[in-house]
C-alpha cells in the first residue's frame, strides 16, 4: 500500500499516493543522458572526492558530505540509533555505523540493493510504499531514534516541474518518519532541492524542531540545487 504525507493528509491532495511522473526509480539523481555520457564519466573519475573515496574505502563520495556535516555539527555519538534513508550504495551508512559503534544501531533503507555492512540493518524497498515504513518500525521495535537522515533523490529528468515535486514528496515522507520515531530533542538531516516547496518545507521543519540550519558541504557540487537541512531539538 502506498502513502500520503502529513501535508497531503492535511488537505494538499486527496490522500492517495501521488504517482511520481516519469520516475524510473532508484537513481542517485542524474539524468540518463548525462549519466551515460563520456563527459559525465570523466568528471566523475576526475573528482577528488571520488578518488578520495577509493583510497579511504568509502562506497561513495557522499560520505564526505556527511563527514563534513559531522565535523561541523557533531551529528554522532557512540550508542546512538540512526535511520539512513536513501542509503545505497552505503557511504553514509559506513560513516554512521563507524561513529555509533557496536552499542549503536543503524537502520538503512533504499529502493536499490545494498551490499551488507557490519552494524547496519538494511531494508530494501520503495520508501513511498507503506510496507517499507512498517518494516523500519518493526526493526526499531519502539526504540527511540536519535537521528533520522535522508539523502534520497529521485531520478532526475532535468525538468524541474517533474523533479521537484518528486524530491519534495520523498523529504515529506522522511519528515513523517522522523516525527514518528525521533526521541524528543532528536535531530533530522535531509537533502532538499531548492525550488518550489522548499520554503514551505522549511517552515514545517521549524514547527517541529527548535532550530533548523542550512548546510552546503564542500563535496556537494556547487551547480546542484541540493542543500542539507539540519533540524535540531525535536519538539516531540
Ligand atoms: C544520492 S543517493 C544516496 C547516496 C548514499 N547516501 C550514500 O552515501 O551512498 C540517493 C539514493 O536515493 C534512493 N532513492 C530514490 N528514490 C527512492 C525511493 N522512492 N525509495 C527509496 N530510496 C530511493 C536512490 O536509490 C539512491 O540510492
Amino acid at each position: 500500500m502506498a502513502r500520503s504525507t502529513s501535508s497531503s493528509r492535511n488537505g494538499a491532495s486527496d490522500g492517495s499516493r501521488r504517482q511520481q511522473p516519469g520516475a524510473s526509480k532508484g537513481s542517485a539523481g542524474k539524468s540518463s543522458a548525462s549519466k551515460s555520457s563520456a563527459g559525465w564519466l570523466k568528471e566523475h573519475f576526475d573528482d577528488r572526492f571520488v578518488q578520495q573515496s577509493w583510497q579511504d574505502g568509502y562506497r561513495s563520495r557522499a560520505s564526505y558530505k556527511l563527514l563534513a556535516l559531522d565535523e561541523k555539527d557533531r551529528l554522532f555519538k557512540p550508542g546512538m540509533s540512526v535511520i539512513d534513508l536513501g542509503a545505497a550504495p552505503g557511504g553514509w551508512s559506513q560513516v554512521a555505523a563507524d561513529r555509533v559503534g557496536p552499542e549503536g544501531m543503524v537502520i538503512a533503507s533504499d529502493i536499490l540493493e545494498m551490499d551488507a555492512l557490519a552494524g547496519v540493518e538494511f531494508i530494501q524497498g520503495d520508501f513511498t510504499e507503506e510496507a517499507v515504513l512498517e518494516a523500519i518500525l518493526a526493526v526499531l521495535d519502539g526504540r527511540p531514534v536519535d537521528l533520522v537522515m535522508s539523502d534520497m533523490a529521485p531520478n532526475m529528468s532535468g525538468m524541474s516541474a517533474i523533479d521537484q515535486p518528486q524530491a519534495m514528496y520523498l523529504v515529506e515522507l522522511a519528515l513523517d518518519l522522523a516525527r514518528q520515531t525521533l526521541r524528543p530533542g532528536g535531530r533530522f538531516l535531509a537533502k532538499v532541492f531548492q525550488g518550489e516547496g522548499f520554503d514551505a518545507y522549511l517552515k514545517e521543519l521549524r514547527e517541529s524542531f527548535a532550530k533548523v540550519v542550512t548546510r552546503k558541504p564542500e563535496a556537494s557540487r556547487a551547480r546542484s540545487r541540493e542543500v542539507y537541512l539540519l533540524a535540531d531539538g525535536f519538539r516531540g
